[in-house]
């Protein structure tokens, strides 16, 4: 079975933050940044992403296939036509996705989701996007102990408007 590829795809503020709390939406990243995800999502199989993430953002997530992270089921559960709710401590996630036939995976967050997958060596690829503003305090890209350090390598930078909102593509080292 072919190796899904899995990509993440987050937008943060200049220090760091990608939310101020758990319900926070991310109303507040810039047209441009929104745009983007819109493609990428367009563009993936299917979205892993954590059940804070799935209830702040139902709507524009219901359209789409999604595996919801949550400890709520004992392995995994089908909760409507395109959204399978699934425990990745009973299951393993990346087989469940081969067997699915999913090919490209997009990790959309949040910080719970992101650190997991990291930990998991389920983060083939970041991009990221840099907001030009500041929260001050918040919940960070990632929350993780890692051992050995996990490394990226810059793919490429892109300005995507005039008030310098930054897309950097990360690739796992
Ligand atoms: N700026 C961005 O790019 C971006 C992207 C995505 C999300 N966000 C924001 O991030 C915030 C949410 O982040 P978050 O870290 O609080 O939550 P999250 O990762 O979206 O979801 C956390 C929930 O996922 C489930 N989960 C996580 N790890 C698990 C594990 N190892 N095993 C089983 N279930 C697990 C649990 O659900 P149960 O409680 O049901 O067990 C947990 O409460 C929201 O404000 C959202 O808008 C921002």
């Amino acid at each position: 079975m072919t190796r899904p590829t899995f990509f993440a795809l987050a937008v943060m503020t200049l220090d760091g933050k990608i939310a101020k709390h758990s319900k926070h939406e991310s109303s507040w990243s810039s047209k441009e940044d929104k745009t983007f995800l819109r493609k990428k999502l367009a563009g993936c199989d299917v979205i892993v992403v954590g059940k804070h993430t799935y209830d702040v953002s139902r709507k524009p997530l219901a359209k789409r296939n999604c595996i919801v992270l949550t400890r709520s089921v004992a392995t995994t559960r089908r909760a409507g036509e395109r959204c399978l709710y699934c425990n990745p401590r009973e299951t393993d996630l990346k087989r469940l996705i081969q067997q699915l036939g999913y090919r490209t995976v997009c990790v959309l967050g949040g910080t719970q989701t992101y650190s997991l997958m990291l930990k998991l060596g389920l983060l083939d690829e970041l991009f990221l996007t840099v907001e030009p503003l500041v929260f001050g305090t918040g919940l960070p890209l990632f929350d993780l102990a890692a051992s050995p350090v996990p490394r990226f390598r810059l793919v490429s930078i892109k300005k995507l408007n005039r008030r310098g909102t930054l897309l950097l593509h990360y690739r796992a080292k």
